[in-house]
């Protein structure tokens, strides 16, 4: 399988099929959004086919959703299932206190409400989305569409008084119309190139009137799984200050998740 995908797709499934295995019978799993995601999706599918896991997911997106039931997972919502034991879940950036920046697909706010709500979350990550600090990935803030326009004005001008690097914002489009999140709102990318302290950024960006939530989340990562290219995982737990290296070997019987492949 390896020699079929390339290393950024190697080191995205390695991340996920280490990930899926944290999943155990009877657990209620939130399933996160993107590329990332849908290879843990993948892998619980299998699972789910192969060793009768009996799991329920609660997607973040409707495209998760739609990804879920393909793969045989019985899919509930969160108000079905209250609380979640595991999300997992991908990411845009990461840095060492396993805070993030998410929101790259558009699926941000019901991805925080799921994580939030859960025992415990994984996020799944190719080597790439390590950094230093947080800010060069555009923050996503979802804002409802009333008066959009005054909110990126009121968030331009906030940032001023923040410790970053970077003032401009930019409304996520999709062909010529604004990009409409699954909750019917859109997504301001703000240019921040750097955040000196997060957990201010993301509690003042909340109090601007129309922003419903933005893609920081901060204290709510338990455990990161990188994934690279030839293999190698590492698995990094912050509550209990570890970080270990595994090896995920391919199978030819992983050709099934070659439909993912970008
Ligand atoms: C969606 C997200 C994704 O998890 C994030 O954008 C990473 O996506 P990918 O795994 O495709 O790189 O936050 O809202």
């Amino acid at each position: 399988m390896s020699e079929n995908l390339s290393p950024i797709d190697t080191a995205k499934f390695v991340a996920a099929k280490r990930a899926s295995a944290f999943v155990e019978d009877g657990m209620k799993v939130g399933l996160g959004t993107g590329s990332t995601a849908a290879w843990l999706v993948k892998c619980l599918g299998e699972r789910v086919q192969s060793e009768g896991l009996r799991i329920v997911g609660v997607p973040t997106s409707t495209r998760t959703a739609e990804i879920a039931r393909q793969v045989g997972i019985k899919v509930v919502s969160l108000d079905e299932a209250r609380w979640l034991d595991l999300t997992i879940d991908g990411t845009d950036e990461f840095d060492a206190e396993l805070n993030l920046i998410k929101g790259g697909g558009g699926a941000l706010l019901q991805e925080k409400i799921v994580a939030t709500a859960s025992d415990q979350m994984i996020v799944i990550a190719d080597a790439s989305k390590r950094v230093e600090k947080l800010g060069a990935f555009p923050l996503p803030v979802e804002v409802i569409p009333f008066g959009w326009q005054t909110s990126k004005a009121l968030i331009e001008e906030l940032l001023f008084s923040m410790d970053v690097l970077g003032q401009k914002s930019s409304i996520r489009m999709n062909r010529d119309a604004p990009y409409v999140t699954d909750e019917g709102n859109h997504i301001l990318d703000l240019h921040v190139k750097s955040i000196g302290n997060a957990r201010q950024l993301s509690l003042v960006l909340n109090q601007v009137p129309g922003v419903v939530e933005n893609g920081l989340f901060i204290d709510i990562c338990d455990v990161v799984v990188t994934g690279h290219g030839d293999g190698r995982v590492e698995v990094e737990d912050i509550n209990a200050g570890t970080r270990e290296e595994d090896r995920v070997e391919f199978a030819t019987s992983d050709n099934i998740f070659l439909d993912l492949a970008d």
